[in-house]
């Protein structure tokens, strides 16, 4: 059975992931507290904070993919940013998804492994009040195509930027009837994203069916920035 660790594998897309990986891998996930994660002996629960000093869990044997999901989406005008949100979004976007690597890459399998991190459409959107998550998370996209570079052709390395979707995460986004239907009227495809329609995207990523595909950024957006 392969062996992955997921951080951020008890919420939203993360525990989505774990949940569909459930039957097929040795699952070890990261993160604060358990939430929903389903008990199976399969699973692994490391209580975890990236945003501590703590050492990251040891985790023993071979390790065949790494997935970095924890994140932040903090909204708000450039003005009303003070330099420590923009520091906080560097350190749980970016800080502690490099952290994560160094950690287990010895353990990565030196044959065929793969490695997937979240970003965000607004990388690449240019959307209004997204400065300090669209710079963190602009950090982590170029890191991970020159992780790619470097770790080929052994570990393939690649992101997922989502647009909004519906977990723990977004909540407060689409907390009321209006928010929510403005967000779903913004998108070309008039909804907002479901936990399973990233998680897919991920698991493929990490599959064998995904071994030609690294330093890619894969966009999943309901069409929003691309349709004008
Ligand atoms: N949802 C969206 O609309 C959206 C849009 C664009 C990009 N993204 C990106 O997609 C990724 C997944 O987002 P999501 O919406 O699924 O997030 P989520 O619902 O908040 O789940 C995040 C997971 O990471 C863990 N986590 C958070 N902070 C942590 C910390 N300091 N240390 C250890 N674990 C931590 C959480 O568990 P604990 O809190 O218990 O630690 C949880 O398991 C993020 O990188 C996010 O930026 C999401």
């Amino acid at each position: 059975m392969k062996n992955i660790v997921i951080a951020g594998g008890s919420g939203g897309i993360g525990l989505e992931l774990t949940q569909r990986l459930l039957p097929k891998y040795n699952i070890h996930v990261l993160a604060r507290n358990r939430r929903d994660l389903p008990q199976a002996p399969t699973i692994h629960f490391h209580p975890f904070d990236f945003l501590s000093d703590q050492a990251l869990p040891v985790i023993d044997g071979e390790l065949d993919a790494l997935v970095y999901a924890p994140g932040s989406i903090n909204l708000k005008p450039f003005r009303s940013f003070k330099m420590q949100d923009y520091q906080s979004d560097m350190e749980i976007n970016f800080f502690g998804a490099v952290r994560f690597v160094q950690h287990y890459l010895p353990q990565l399998n030196k044959q065929r492994a793969a490695i997937v991190f979240f970003s965000t459409v607004a990388v690449d959107s240019g959307m209004a009040f997204h400065t300090s998550v669209a710079a963190a998370k602009g950090a982590l996209e170029a890191f991970s195509r020159s992780l790619a570079a470097e770790l080929a052709p052994a570990v393939r390395v690649n992101c997922i930027a989502p647009s909004l979707t519906k977990t723990p995460l977004a909540e407060k986004l689409v907390a009321n009837e209006a928010r929510l239907k403005a967000a779903e009227d913004r998108h070309p495809l008039k909804r907002i994203g479901q936990p399973s329609e990233i998680a897919s995207c991920a698991e493929w990523l990490i599959s064998d069916d995904a071994n030609f595909i690294t330093a890619q950024t894969i966009t999943i957006d309901g069409g929003i920035s691309n349709i004008k």
